[in-house]
């Protein structure tokens, strides 16, 4: 009795729970038909259109047919309520052939489960906006991809952007992105006139988001753009005001042309948000595009002016140069970057930057400097100026420096100071030389009388002959002297070729007596010149003595080296015909100490007695009334090379004159 009491106790309660639970229980038959429906459980019944005794829907029946485990399937139930999602778990009962169904309505659950998933993708789809501006490569395709993601997930027919220009009177749509099938309005939208939408821009000047949710239904006063979305069989619409420093620089649209349509608060905020992305990468762009232009027209400054532009830290590292710094190292500018002095100077100059460098940096005031070094025997001559860069704080960051090569200058100025003191010299000697000429006439000629008068091996003889000797030498060096005060000798049509084999006539033997070996190369077809041919002939016979000399000098013997080249070519010089002769000794060759003196009266390397140290002197000034330029170019113990320029023949005279070609 106990027990049957108690059973029947467990029934009332199992029933009571069925009976009180919210949520649809039902028991069916393995067939389908139900039994037993609680209050929820009914209802959902109606919903189906039946009752017990009947059999549940079709697609229900067959899930309870083939169910032989617990299952849990979900369902979209249209109820009076509306659309709604149950989920069903469904239990066949053991040992008889009942099925349970448990239903629950998920409905609220599942809404806010997508609506939470809608969230996460938008969040991410902003993300990757971000992140494609943050990491940005082509501006252009970041906006085309950045409307295409949010038009996607707002589900819009298009997205595009409009960006104003010239004071914000025109508007152009610069990007857009269609979804498949909709047609694409970019190109006729470029070049508008903003004045034509006046209540578009009247309503962006208060607000940030326009929302068109009906376009058939836009106030009379925003006719003209109701006319133009209407074109473009727009139903309803969203827009974004992009705003630069509070300046409304364009605006994000987005379209339907499916049918009028809002957007959710939610969603127009979060797009929002990419609009303000994007009105910062433009707003970034902008300004890196402006930045950009004035360095290119920095460069553009940098590349074109003729100084060499450098720029170092304060530990005299290279961090910048403009071309023609790199130019003259036969270097890229990149390449100069990182590099020390020393790594591109000789180390005596890079010595020299270094200490000004240090200099600037410590003092922290503007530096002039001129830099000279040798460089394959030949001299450069490099005037900087050094100014020392400050950051915000007044510290000294690095040097910026501004070189320019004077080398040129410096030997014009070098020469012309020359050529004044040689023409000075030139006219003392002379004048020394018309003094010294009468007497020295007179000495050698009683010096004369005295050895014919004196005995044969007396001392009188011995010291006549010395006074003879010694003195026919001053006359020799007078004599030259005098060429400088000889009124300028008449000048012919000449040949150099001619010149030049008559000179070497005269000094045939003596070379080959010194095992001199020649290698000429003078065309018979030359131009001819307009010169006095034994003054150039005087030149030549100066310019091989000298060569043989350093040539006997380095090889006293013969010598498979022992060469002297001559050259002999036309060439111009500002469009002007010249004959260049080069005569090329591999002989001592000239230290480059001395490389300047040797122009200079009497001034010689060779012992007493074996020079007079006139010879190019005299060459030089011989040249020069020629119109034409005595270059030398010498490495010590390697070589010599001396070219001869003369203009020719049909060089006009007043040309040369006011060209000065030397
Ligand atoms: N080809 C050369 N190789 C090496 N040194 C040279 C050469 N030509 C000239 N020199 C140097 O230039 C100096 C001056 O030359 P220059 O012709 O004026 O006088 P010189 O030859 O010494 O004397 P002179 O010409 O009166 O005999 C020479 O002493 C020599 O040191
Ligand atoms: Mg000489």
């Amino acid at each position: 009795m106990a027990k049957q009491k108690q059973l029947k106790e467990k029934i009332k309660s199992i029933t009571t729970f069925s009976e009180k639970n919210p949520h649809p229980l039902l028991c069916v038959t393995g067939d389908g038909t139900v039994v037993y429906a609680n209050p929820s459980g009914k209802a959902l019944l109606q919903d189906w259109h039946c009752d017990i005794g009947q059999f549940v829907p079709d697609y229900l029946r067959q899930l309870v047919m083939s169910t032989f485990q617990t299952r849990v399937i979900q369902r979209n139930i249209e109820t009076k309520y509306g659309n709604q999602i149950f989920s069903f778990t469904i239990v066949p009962a053991t040992n008889i052939s009942y099925v349970n169904l448990y239903g629950v309505d998920i409905t609220e659950h599942k809404r806010a489960e997508e609506s939470l998933k809608y969230r996460i993708h938008f969040e991410m789809t902003v993300a990757n906006i971000s992140r494609r501006f943050t990491i940005l490569k082509d501006f252009d395709d970041a906006i085309t991809q950045s409307l295409a993601d949010i038009g996607q997930l707002s589900k819009a027919s298009r997205a595009y952007l409009f960006l104003f220009r010239d004071d914000g009177k025109i508007m152009d749509n610069t990007h857009e992105w269609c979804s498949e099938g909709v047609s694409s309005e970019i190109h006729h939208l470029q070049n508008l006139p903003t004045a034509r939408f006046p209540w578009l821009m009247k309503s962006f000047q208060h607000m940030n988001i326009i929302q068109i949710p009906d376009v058939g239904k836009m106030p009379e006063e925003a006719c003209a753009e109701k006319e133009e979305f209407e074109r473009e069989n727009i139903k309803s619409m969203l827009l974004l005001a992009i705003r630069i420093e509070r300046e409304l620089a364009g605006f994000i649209g987005f379209d339907n042309v499916v049918s009028p349509d809002t957007w959710r608060v939610e969603d127009i905020n979060l797009l929002s948000i990419t609009a303000e992305i994007v009105g910062n990468a433009i707003a970034r762009k902008r300004i890196e595009d402006s930045l950009r232009m004035s360095e290119s027209e920095h460069r553009l400054l940098l590349e074109n002016i003729p100084m060499r532009i450098f720029y170092k830290d304060k530990n005299s590292v290279y961090i910048a140069c403009n071309q023609n710094f790199a130019r003259d190292l036969c270097m890229k500018p990149e390449e100069i970057i990182g590099k020390i002095d020393y790594d591109l100077f000789p180390k005596e100059l890079a010595n020299q930057c270094r200490a000004n460098d240090r200099e600037v940096i410590e003092s922290g005031k503007r530096m002039d400097v001129e830099e000279r070094y040798f460089k394959d025997g030949q001299e450069f001559i490099i005037h900087t100026i050094k100014v020392p860069i400050k950051n915000e704080n007044g510290t000294i960051i690095g040097i910026l420096g501004s070189s320019i090569d004077i080398t040129e200058k410096v030997h014009l100025e070098r020469e012309a100071v020359r050529s004044r003191h040689l023409v000075l010299l030139g006219e003392l000697a002379a004048g020394v030389a018309h003094e010294i000429n009468n007497p020295i006439t007179g000495v050698i000629n009683c010096a004369q009388i005295l050895l014919n008068k004196s005995r044969e091996g007396s001392m009188e003889k011995d010291l006549a002959g010395r006074i003879i000797k010694e003195g026919d030498r001053v006359a020799t060096i007078v004599s030259k002297l005098l060429s400088f005060a000889r009124p300028e000798e008449k000048k012919n049509i000449a040949s150099v070729h001619e010149i030049l084999y008559d000179t070497l006539i005269l000094m045939r033997k003596q070379l080959e007596e010194d095992c001199i070996q020649m290698k000429l190369d003078i065309p018979k077809d030359l131009p001819e010149v307009f010169a006095n041919s034994q003054k150039i002939q005087q030149v030549f016979m100066n310019i091989i003595s000298n060569a043989g000399y350093a040539l006997n000098q380095k090889y006293p013997g013969g010598h498979e080296n022992k060469i002297l080249e001559i050259l002999g070519e036309k060439t111009a010089i500002n469009r002007h015909s010249y004959v260049k002769v080069t005569f090329c000794d591999h002989g001592t060759g000239i230290p480059a100490e001395i490389k300047d003196k040797i122009i200079n009266p009497f001034f010689t390397t060779k012992p007493h007695g074996k020079g007079t140290g006139l010879g190019l002197n005299i060459s030089y000034k011989i040249i020069t009334d020629h119109h034409g330029k005595l270059t030398i170019d010498s490495v010590e113990g390697e070589y010599t090379r001396v070219c001869i320029t003369l203009p020719a023949k049909d060089y006009h005279e007043s040309a040369i004159i006011s060209e000065h070609i030397v």
